[in-house]
């Protein structure tokens, strides 16, 4: 989500006006987005906000932004602690960026923003800036009304609200026209995506099915307490564009954490759901995020979310320690977890993941897989090239640079903790 903010602020720069520079030491306007989902991100945020900071007492002439989460958290507190800074502004007012800019450019007044009551804004139109990227992301709703007990987001992201199916769509045209192939539908809960009767997720999902140059169809993240049968049935339609990937976080494996935590599921229904969609799809990838050490769990609730992991057999976990966020529930809560508890468990559970990956990467060797070629490997040398599966794994292969944006077929020589490695099939 952060990072299509960041695209639709750096799309209003351009319009402006503006161009990119390589060394934010020559800039006129260095903006931040930031994320304060967990304590990591924001201390990540704070220190790059002190080196912005340094480079605008140098020249006082620099216009210095701060947008996103943390701008919204902590709102005109930032003034303290930064002083020179120009602009604090919230994620759900990304939409009034461009006419703020041009008073901070005009008038150079200070401006702070926080209004989380924004409708979601229209998508910029920025001739030329999604050439050369294969895949994009779409934002399909904005906030959330979870309030999962650890949770900042509500907090800072505001109520759920839905886009209009229309203005989704049509910002996919105007992606596909300009070369995407592959577009993520974005949201704090996607499967809570409502527009009317007519227009639940799943029609969404036919919807962009029929949109000609659009090769395939992701969406990111889904709540387990919302999966419904009829979005189950989705990964089961033949010919469809949906690619065969859930992320689908469990969070915790102990249902006397998951009530604690507010998440509205048991681990036998989070099992079941598991379950059913590899009766619909038996080659669907699934991946999750999961916490350790939230405030009372003991040493056989972290068991039981290692359970879950070697139960489920995910392809790729996203693993994180509890942290405080101001404000919610659970920094409340008593019986908090000692942070060299937090990283031994952390430690533990990501040895098993890594195990749970490799296994799996290996079991594709030999294999033919579809993948949607993106551009130069990374790790450049060779293979030189690398794209994604339809079940998102990254895959280097060699092939020409005129197959970046195509379909290629891919045989998988060796699977490795992070990738795969492939010889494409002509
Ligand atoms: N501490 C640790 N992890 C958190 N997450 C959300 N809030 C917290 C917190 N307070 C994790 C969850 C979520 C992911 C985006 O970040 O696993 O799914
Ligand atoms: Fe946070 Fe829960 Fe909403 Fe996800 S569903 S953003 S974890 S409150």
């Amino acid at each position: 989500m952060n990072e299509y903010d960041s695209d639709y602020l750096a799309q209003s720069l351009i319009n402006y006006g503006l161009s990119a520079v390589d060394n934010p030491n020559n800039a006129d306007i260095i903006l931040i987005n930031t994320c304060t989902v967990r304590a990591k991100p924001q201390q990540k945020a704070l220190s790059m906000l002190g080196r912005i900071s340094a480079i605008k007492k140098r020249r006082p002439e620099l216009i210095f932004c701060i947008a996103g989460c943390l701008a919204q958290e902590m709102g005109v507190r930032l003034f303290e602690r930064f002083p020179d800074l120009d602009l604090i502004m919230g994620p759900r007012d990304i939409g009034k960026f461009y006419e703020i800019l041009d008073s901070l450019i005009t008038g150079r007044k200070k401006v702070i923003i926080t209004d989380t009551g924004s409708a979601p804004p229209d998508p910029v139109r920025c001739s030329g800036f999604f050439n050369g990227r294969i895949s994009g992301n779409i934002s399909i709703m904005v906030g959330c009304d979870n309030f999962c007990s650890y949770c900042i987001v509500p907090y800072v992201r505001g109520r759920e609200i839905s886009r209009f199916p229309d203005a989704i769509l049509s910002e996919a045209r105007n992606m596909i026209s300009a070369g995407i192939k592959e577009i993520t539908l974005l949201g704090q809960n996607v499967n809570s995506y409502f527009w009317n009767k007519e227009t639940n997720f799943p029609s969404l999902l036919h919807k962009m099915g029929t949109l000609d140059g659009l090769y395939r169809v992701r969406f990111t993240t889904s709540h387990p307490k919302d999966m419904s049968d009829e979005l189950i049935k989705c990964f089961g339609e033949k010919e469809s564009i949906l690619c065969p990937h859930i992320h689908l976080p469990f969070q915790a494996g102990s249902n006397r954490v998951l009530e604690k935590m507010r998440r509205g599921y048991t681990r036998e229904k989070y099992m079941d759901l598991v379950y059913r969609l590899r009766e619909v799809e038996p080659d669907i990838a699934i991946t999750s995020d999961v916490m350790v050490g939230f405030p009372g769990e003991s040493s056989s609730d972290f068991e039981l979310t290692l359970d879950l992991i070697k139960k489920v057999q995910f392809d790729s976990l996203f693993s994180f320690k509890y942290s405080d966020r101001d404000g919610t529930l659970a920094s409340k809560m008593d019986n908090k977890v000692d942070e060299s508890e937090k990283v031994l468990r952390l430690g533990i559970l990501q040895d098993l993941q890594k195990q749970i990956t490799l296994g799996k990467n290996r079991s594709l060797e030999g294999k033919k897989m579809s993948v949607l070629v993106e551009g130069i490997s990374r790790k450049g040398g060779y293979p030189n090239f690398s794209g994604r599966t339809a079940s998102n794994k990254v895959v280097n292969f060699s092939c020409d640079s005129n197959m970046i944006g195509h379909l290629v077929n891919v045989e998988i020589k060796e699977g490795m903790n992070n990738s795969l490695k492939g010889e494409i099939i002509l």
